[in-house]
């Protein structure tokens, strides 16, 4: 816990002292590490204004520590279908329960953190809202609601909160500008970035290599990008946003199907776009979410219908079992409606770069970024349909073409600080990627910690990805062990947990020696899988209580000795 005092600047001295106990916390719940960021801003503008306020992780937050606060400023982020982020779920189960304390002399404001492309948007900071104000707390301010380019909306709520709070406090609001040339020590500052989200590198395509042999089921695609010039610096374990395009033949079928004129003129954002050249490079057209189904219903004809769609709206769990699947066109034959190329353009959602664990390490591979990716096809309404994202990287990418993309980082997916500590790492199918960087980077900077890999994919023959690769770093050392299991080569199904388990004394020796264990890949069931089957080993060579052995791993995963990146 950081309490944090800085002398007050002139402008802001306030007419009457906060008093010790009128200390404002800011509360957060991240995974990928926005939220993080935005609390930190937060609580160094509030230092700057001369409030007391604790920075502090959901993780490490006990709550019943929740009615002693006086100020609660929550940011949150909402992960996967519509739940909480690891470091959250204490908490939110916590406030959930309707044993929670009730918190009458609690003031707070919510800024809830998401992904509007998924079908419960914003739904952890949502529950935090609503629980708070149900155990009567005092709402300063309404919620906010972040989309992924959240940077915006989170200047407004900072500021709109620290109004808010000096409004109730009654002191004299200090100029921002004020504040801003009294803490020039680069606090309030912008860092300056040159290339992100909004404003994307145009990277060279340097390789595209199929990873898979002939006869395999899967095809993965290994992607080299050239950096050059960029000054683009990434770490192992951050992610590569991409932009891409919608599949001509998607939104062929949706405009004939809808029987629209695919050369109708639109004006979006002051360009004139025609709707062809719009669904295929700024519309969601392969995931359906809830704010577009909430828009489109409007327009559906059938009353029965509208009503069915609203009432799947409503729950959370129906919504996402829905949406499972589908894309736009899906929805469009299963609801039919009346509306226009216009109304329907309006309704759709504006399309999102798609992330990707790096698979390289920069020491390794200067100036470059390496991918891996599985292309996406499957089979429903009797209709083929394509991942977006990996079916452009897979046809459309070329060497010598550019593609758009911005490092996205992640701290929740970090090699240990100290080299000598040993990891263990679990990444079947293009869960392997980060691993590769990981190996890398420990080849590269000569650390001495032992290091672990579980792969796992199909047939050894045709989808043993990275093969060579691996073999010489086993070779060379940087590498300590590997164990691969290819699930369709034996009659009996085998998976990498089933390979943990017969290393079991091997592993928990391992943990005992402060191993990091690393998960990345499938998060649906083998993400699940492998953390079940951690636990078992964990009470098996532990000998310990079922409880105990539970508690053992989520201690690994509080010190973050336990790291997931799960899509
Ligand atoms: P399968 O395709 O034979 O089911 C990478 O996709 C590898 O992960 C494949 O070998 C796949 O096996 C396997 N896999 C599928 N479900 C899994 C699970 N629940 N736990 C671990 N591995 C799994």
């Amino acid at each position: 816990q950081l309490i944090n005092r800085i002398p007050v600047p002139q402008e802001s001295i306030t007419t009457e002292p906060i008093a010790a106990q009128d200390s404002i916390t800011v509360l957060y719940g991240s995974k990928s590490g926005n939220s993080k960021k935005v609390a930190k801003n937060l609580h160094d503008k509030l230092i700057a204004r001369g409030f007391t306020t604790v920075l502090q992780d959901m993780n490490a937050y006990q709550g019943n520590r929740l009615k002693d606060e006086k100020w609660l400023l929550v940011v949150v982020s909402t992960h996967g279908e519509g739940d909480p982020p690891p470091a959250a779920e204490d908490l939110h189960a916590f406030i959930n329960n309707r044993k929670a304390p009730a918190l009458p002399n609690t003031k707070f404001a919510v800024l809830a953190l998401g992904d509007k492309s998924y079908a419960s948007y914003c739904q952890t900071g949502r529950d935090f809202d609503s629980r708070l104000g149900a155990l009567k707390a005092t709402r300063l301010l309404d919620r906010f609601e972040a989309d992924v380019d959240y940077e915006e909306t989170a200047e407004a709520w900072i500021e709109a909160v620290i109004n808010k709070v000096q409004e109730s406090f009654g002191t004299a609001q200090p100029a921002v500008s004020a504040i801003t040339h009294v803490n020039g020590n680069g606090q309030l500052k912008e860092a300056t970035v040159t290339y992100n989200r909004k404003n994307p590198f145009a990277a060279t395509v340097l390789e595209n290599i199929q990873l898979n042999g002939r006869g395999s089921a899967k095809q993965t695609y290994h992607l080299e990008l050239s950096l050059e010039g960029s000054g683009l610096q990434y770490q192992p374990g951050d992610t590569l946003g991409v932009w891409v395009e919608n599949h001509s033949s998607l939104v062929e079928g949706l405009l004939a199907f809808k029987k629209f004129n695919p050369d109708t003129r639109l004006q979006i954002k002051d360009t004139d776009i025609s709707l062809f050249e719009f669904l295929q490079k700024q519309a969601e057209l392969t995931t359906v979410s809830g704010s577009f189904l909430a828009a489109y219903s409007a327009f559906v004809d059938d009353p029965a219908q509208a009503h069915q769609l609203n009432s799947i709206l409503a729950d959370k769990q129906a919504l996402s079992s829905f949406v499972y699947g589908k894309d736009i066109w899906d929805v469009l034959q299963e609801f039919p409606s009346t509306l226009n190329e216009e109304q329907f353009a309006a309704i759709l959602l504006p399309l999102q770069p798609r992330l990707y664990s790096i698979a390289s390490s920069l020491e390794a591979h200067p100036e470059e970024v390496h991918l891996t990716v599985g292309r996406v096809v499957y089979s429903n309404n009797n209709r083929e349909h394509r991942g977006v994202a990996s079916n452009f990287i897979a046809d459309v990418l070329q060497p010598g073409q550019q593609v758009s993309v911005f490092i996205d980082t992640n701290e929740s997916f970090r090699l240990p600080e100290n080299q000598d500590t040993p990891i263990i790492m679990v990444g079947p199918g293009t869960g392997i990627a980060p691993f590769r960087a990981f190996v890398e980077q420990r080849a590269e900077t000569g650390a001495s910690g032992k290091s672990w890999l579980f792969f796992g994919d199909q047939h050894f023959t045709t989808d043993f990805l990275y093969q060579t690769e691996w073999q010489r770093f086993l070779k060379q050392g940087s590498l300590t062990h590997m164990n691969t299991a290819f699930s369709r080569d034996t009659d009996k199904k085998i998976y990498v947990q089933h390979r943990m388990q017969q290393h079991a004394q091997e592993l928990y020796q391992w943990l005992q020696e402060g191993a990091h264990f690393y998960v990345c890949g499938d998060a649906k069931r083998m993400a699940k899988d492998v953390k079940q089957t951690l636990i078992q080993i964990v009470q098996e060579q532990g000998q310990l209580e079922p409880e105990a052995a539970q508690d053992y791993v989520k201690q690994l995963v509080k010190t973050g000795r336990y790291q997931e990146d799960t899509y």
